[in-house]
């Protein structure tokens, strides 16, 4: 198989780990016949910096042309000046526009080797296998009007939570498709005592449940499920959501692991290329050290060949691959306490690859 993936480095720590992942990405290659083709392109600060601007044309059109997207992360401290439509972070807004990444995914599960990780008891976080669906370009982040009005005293803003038919429903499609795909439990969380946008999604559940028999499902309040993520995670299968809740759940969410460095996410489109990219940031404070853990990124490419490229086989080497390095108790500095025994990002990479190599 040949696929061209677009490569968006970023900034900070985001070009280190992107470098492991391309690195195992010819691995796989090598070993399952396939040809990955990269593409680089300049996104966020690194783009402002080269550009001006935050998502270049030949950025989009590098993406547009490729079958998957792979993105490391942008900004830092350099660019936080910069007022707001003009940050790195619109970089990453503007793309998922732009490619009409409606569906995001953010899988939470557990690694027993990093239980001791989560802030949560062991009985509470043990099994714990979730996938949260969020609705990635919809909802109050985009809708108008949003503006300031008036000064002083009579100062107001205004945001504007839309949602339409259409939009609600292709993303409650991919919550029971991926229910379906898993333990058979979709879990749609919404403000419906309040909310009349959310009124309208619970219809829309409702109708669409029908199409999906074989998956049971229920409505959650959001400020409910807030709670009951801490308190039983594990009751959850998929969870579905509009924007913003969906931001603020799979963040809470990824704490109940305990390791950023861990978790990918993967955003799809109805046909053009998917987004995949760790769920952690730039993190400055290590940027340029060659210590950043690359295992999200690496977990990110296994959704890739999964969803993108329909390469379970290949999906699931990656994954027992890093299973496996984490079993031999290998980790990067953010997940041991013994910083002396700590791999380098190269490292781990390597370890990664030796794992891939002794399955295969
Ligand atoms: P962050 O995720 O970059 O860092 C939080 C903490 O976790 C830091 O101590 C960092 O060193 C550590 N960390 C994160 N990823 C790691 C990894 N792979 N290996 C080892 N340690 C890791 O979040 P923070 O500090 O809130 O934001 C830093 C910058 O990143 C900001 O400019 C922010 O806007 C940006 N950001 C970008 C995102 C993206 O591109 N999708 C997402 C979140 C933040
Ligand atoms: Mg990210």
């Amino acid at each position: 198989m040949k696929k061209r993936i677009a490569i968006l480095p970023g900034d900070g720590i985001g070009p280190e780990v992107c470098e492991s992942a391309t690195k195992v990405l010819n691995e796989i290659g090598r070993l399952y016949n396939h040809e990955f083709d990269f593409v680089y392109g300049d996104l966020g600060g690194v783009a402002i910096d080269k550009t001006g601007s935050p998502l270049p044309e030949e950025t989009l059109s590098i993406c547009k042309s490729s079958d998957a997207v792979l993105l490391g992360a942008v900004g830092g401290p350099k660019w936080d000046t910069l007022p707001g439509h003009q940050r790195p972070e619109q970089g990453l807004l503007g793309l998922r526009k732009q490619l009409e990444l409606f569906a995001n995914l953010r899988p939470v599960t557990i690694y027993d080797s990093l239980a001791e990780a989560s802030p949560l008891k062991d009985e509470i976080i043990e099994g714990v296998d979730l996938l949260i669906v969020r609705e990635l370009t919809g909802g109050i982040y985009f809708g108008e009007p949003r503006e300031r009005r008036g000064e002083g005293e009579q100062e107001t803003a205004v945001d504007t939570l839309v949602y339409s038919r259409q939009e609600v429903e292709r993303i409650v499609r991919k919550g029971f498709e991926f229910a379906q795909e898993r333990r058979g439990h979709l879990t749609s969380v919404d403000k419906a005592n309040v909310l009349e946008s959310s009124r309208l999604w619970r219809e829309i559940v409702d109708e669409v449940a029908k199409d999906y028999p074989e998956v049971t499902y229920s409505h959650m309040l959001v400020d409910n499920a807030a709670m009951q993520l801490i308190r039983n995670p594990r009751q959850f299968d998929v969870v579905v959501t509009e924007n913003m809740f969906g931001d603020i759940l799979s963040d809470e969410a990824s704490m109940i692991t305990g390791s950023l460095g861990m978790l990918p996410s993967a955003s799809m489109s109805a046909n053009g290329p998917g987004l995949f990219e760790p769920i952690h940031g730039s993190a400055p404070d290590i940027a340029g050290k060659g210590i950043a853990n690359p295992l999200a990124t690496l977990s990110s490419l296994t959704m890739m060949l999964t969803f993108a490229f329909k390469l379970p086989n290949e999906a699931q080497a990656l994954q027992e691959a890093i299973n496996t390095v984490l079993e031999k108790g290998y980790r990067t500095a953010d997940l041991t306490k013994d910083a002396t025994d700590a791999l380098s990002t190269n490292e781990m990479t390597q370890r990664v690859i030796e794992a891939l190599n002794e399955k295969t």
